[in-house]
């Protein structure tokens, strides 16, 4: 019932991706145990270096046969140390004495370069590559097309959809407001990019030829049948997987998913330097009386990385990243098969009764 342009493209049963989540949550086992349950399982790799890369695709084919999807960050300008950094620094020193780590710790270049792991996705043929933060090149969409790999795209607005598909995407992902994570926008700018999911999805499936995936605050089958019928080919879904048990989300960020309501998150700057709709945290707060500028990612998301790592390893969630969206109360501690199945029984009884009603 549920067979799609996309369902049909991607060789899957159910028109429902777990959202790629970059940090730890998209285990192995999680993007397969979607895949085997008949949805796609997504691997946010943003931050993997390529070794770890090519590690976590081979444990997935380990896991299941069936396809599954890789999500990479575009990479943004490299941006120079500069003052705002240097102040950064000072004022995040009072996070590191509350939690007992060095003071001004020499901030290390990331090991992950979207060069190299774009490698590791070629040489390991995948199903399909999602991006998001910008528009992958020109030649890394090509080269991946022509291994059979079907490339998605991240929008946040109508220009944006019609920018990938002009640079040869297969699908788009439209992903509105009250989506959990860093927002994709990379056109304008984001308070002008903050478009609900209900307003955005039919006013891409307008505007290009190609299928779009809904995605932000889609929770169960009511949203999964709500995205298809404002034309939406799939459904794109985080939140909703965080608390699983495949997931690999900290137990305290767990149990703040299964515990937060609709109106706990907010969208911040103060974690990376770009903007993502996570839980209010004191760090949050503090973050708004600061009166300097917060230096762009990925230089701000270097500089926190010490603090939220020693965080987590004392079970603080108030100094950690809590990325959720707005379908908070809807997020359930359920395996990742449960959760599609269960979505798509509520979507075929929910279609069902309105056909025959
Ligand atoms: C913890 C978390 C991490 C995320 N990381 C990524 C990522 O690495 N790449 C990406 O394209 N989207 C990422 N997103 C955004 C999702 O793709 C998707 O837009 C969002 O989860 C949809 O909203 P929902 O959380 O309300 O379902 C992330 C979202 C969350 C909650």
């Amino acid at each position: 019932m549920f067979e799609t342009e996309l369902t049909r493209m991607l060789k899957i049963r159910y028109p429902l991706f777990q959202a790629p989540m970059a940090g730890g949550p998209t285990t192995p086992a999680l993007v397969a145990a979607v895949s085997n349950a008949g949805g796609l399982g997504n691997l946010g790799a943003g931050y993997l270096a390529p070794e770890q890369l090519r590690d976590e695709i081979r444990k997935i084919r380990e896991l299941t046969d069936q396809p599954f999807g890789v999500n990479l960050f575009v990479p943004e300008r490299e941006e120079e140390l500069e003052e705002t950094a240097v102040q950064m620094t000072d004022y995040l020193n009072q996070y590191r004495i509350q939690l007992g780590i060095p003071q001004s710790p020499s901030i290390l270049k990331s090991s992950e370069s979207f060069e190299e792991q774009v490698q590791v996705l070629l040489e390991e043929k995948i199903p399909v590559f999602s991006f998001t933060f910008g528009v992958a090149p020109h030649d890394v969409i090509q080269a991946m097309k022509q291994r059979g790999t079907v490339v998605i795209g991240t929008a946040t607005t109508v220009a944006e959809a019609e920018h990938l598909q002009v640079a040869g995407v297969d699908a788009i992902v439209a992903q509105g407001y009250e989506a959990g994570g860093h927002r994709g926008t990379f056109l304008n700018k984001v308070a002008q990019s903050l478009i609900g999911t209900m307003a955005l999805v039919p006013q891409i499936v307008d505007y290009v030829s190609i299928p779009v995936i809904a995605s932000g605050g889609i929770m169960d089958g009511r949203g999964l049948v709500a995205s298809l019928a404002l034309g939406a080919a799939a459904v794109q879904m985080g939140t909703a997987f965080l608390a699983c048990s495949e997931s690999g989300a900290h137990e305290v960020y767990k149990q703040k998913i299964v515990t937060a309501n609709e109106d706990s998150t907010d969208i911040t700057c103060a974690y990376s330097g770009k903007a993502a709709r996570g839980i209010r945290t004191t760090f949050m707060n503090d973050m708004q009386q600061y009166s300097g500028a917060i230096p762009p990612y990925p230089i701000q998301n270097a500089m926190t990385r010490d603090i939220r790592q020693a965080a987590a390893k004392a079970n603080n969630p108030e100094f950690m990243s809590l990325w959720a969206g707005q379908g908070l109360r809807l997020a359930k501690n359920r395996t990742a098969a449960e959760i599609v199945q269960q979505t798509m029984e509520q979507a075929n009884s929910l279609v069902r009764k309105s056909f025959l009603n």
